[in-house]
């Protein structure tokens, strides 16, 4: 397992469409395990293959609490099949876009249908935090952050602060 490093916005790999699956190897599941371990040091509830770097429609997450057994759940080509008409709203962050948090209202439950590491394909009725974690990650792999379902102003705003952030970095 190794840490890879976390792409923060703008950077243009995370409004990237990511590519299917084909198969599951040993660089898929490589991928996988650093994903994990990249999601529990930063930590993180979620990750997208994405955020690090690789254009590949692969999820992790595990919602459980430090003081719990790890839940770990890897989702390979997930998608939403079906979704609630009601809706719940959580307060949203990124890994990405650090230390900015925003309420964001979602279907408050969906079926996702995704392979596991194994190549077995489920369905899943999901619902509460996971099922806002689920589709907060599987936009991820359309290229779409949360930021985006917010008042242009707020968006602007955000946009602008690591705009100039990455600006900064460039200079040294
Ligand atoms: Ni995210």
């Amino acid at each position: 397992m190794a840490l890879r490093p976390i792409l923060i916005i703008p950077e243009p790999r995370l409004r990237q469409l990511c590519a299917p699956v084909t198969g599951i190897d040993a660089e898929t599941r490589k991928l996988v395990s650093d994903m994990f371990e990249t999601m529990y040091d930063a930590p993180g509830i979620g990750l997208a293959a994405p955020q690090v770097g690789v254009l590949r429609r692969v999820v992790t997450i595990d919602l459980s609490r430090e003081d719990e057994p790890r839940q770990p759940l890897a989702m390979i080509n997930p998608e939403i099949i079906a979704a609630s008409e009601e809706r719940s709203i959580y307060s949203e962050g990124c890994l990405s876009i650090p230390d900015y948090y925003e309420e964001v209202e979602r279907p408050a439950e969906v079926t996702v249908r995704y392979m596991t590491l194994e190549g077995k394909t489920v369905e899943q009725h999901v619902s509460g935090l996971l099922s806002t974690c689920v589709q907060h990650e599987i936009d991820h792999l359309n290229g779409v952050l949360f930021i985006d379902y917010l008042s242009k102003l707020k968006r602007d705003r955000v946009n602008k602060k690591f705009a100039k952030a990455a600006r900064r970095e460039d200079v040294g």
